[in-house]
């Protein structure tokens, strides 16, 4: 909960990207229909503009020539069981570029537009794969929150929801104190990664829907 209130007290100031509990800026939900799975997300409803009508399990959130080393991130995202693959879920996950910034993609207005041109959607197959090919995103300037990527998913029944972000074990910003504020929303988000033959970076790292995911039901 306090990184993402600071987050979003950074975020919304400039880095921008961020996405908050909206139990801090959201009112309570209207009588009679439950709270928000996930506890409500400010920013979450920013994954719509712009999505494409299809959506594969994989895609390419980087555009060709984007500064940055190359990263391609992938996993299985499995039902609140753990173990059965979850199909039809969609992925929605944004970051910041090389210099450490959400910059807007002409043409995309609100949270859409805070959450900057690298952004993508995937949408898990019978398998409950995803991947995704990008840059390493570098940490905010000026600040000292590790790099991160953010995921929003969207299950076929429920409201779309915030994650735990991916993080990356070797990042030096990524303290014994930032562990520990980890949620573990959807399972662990810190990826380990590993060089890829050619240049870049690989890491994997499996989700399973509503593990710490308030009124998950
Ligand atoms: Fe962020």
């Amino acid at each position: 909960m306090f990184r993402f209130l600071l987050l979003f007290a950074l975020g919304c100031i400039g880095l921008t990207g961020c996405a908050a509990p909206a139990s801090s800026v959201l009112p309570a939900p209207a009588p009679g229909k439950g709270a928000p799975v996930g506890g409500g997300c400010d920013g979450c409803d920013g994954m719509y503009p712009g999505m494409p009508g299809q959506l594969k399990w994989e895609t390419d959130v980087a555009p060709p020539g984007e500064p940055g080393e190359p990263l391609e991130l992938s996993g299985t995202i499995y039902l609140a069981d753990g173990r059965t693959p979850a199909a039809g879920v969609i992925l929605y996950v944004y970051q910041t570029n090389a210099k450490g910034l959400y910059e807007p993609r002409p043409g995309l207005t609100g949270a859409a537009r805070r959450h900057g041109y690298l952004r993508g959607w995937m949408k898990t197959d019978a398998t409950g794969r995803y991947r995704f090919r990008t840059i390493r995103p570098a940490p905010y300037p000026n600040a000292a929150i590790p790099a991160h990527i953010h995921p929003v998913v969207k299950e076929p029944d429920k409201n779309e929801y915030y994650i735990d972000e991916f993080l990356f074990a070797d990042d030096p910003l990524l303290t014994p104190g930032e562990r520990a504020k980890q949620e573990g929303r959807g399972g662990s988000g810190i990826v380990t990664l590993a060089r890829r033959p050619g240049g870049g970076w690989v890491g994997t790292r499996d989700i399973v829907l509503g593990r710490n995911i308030p009124n998950y039901r």
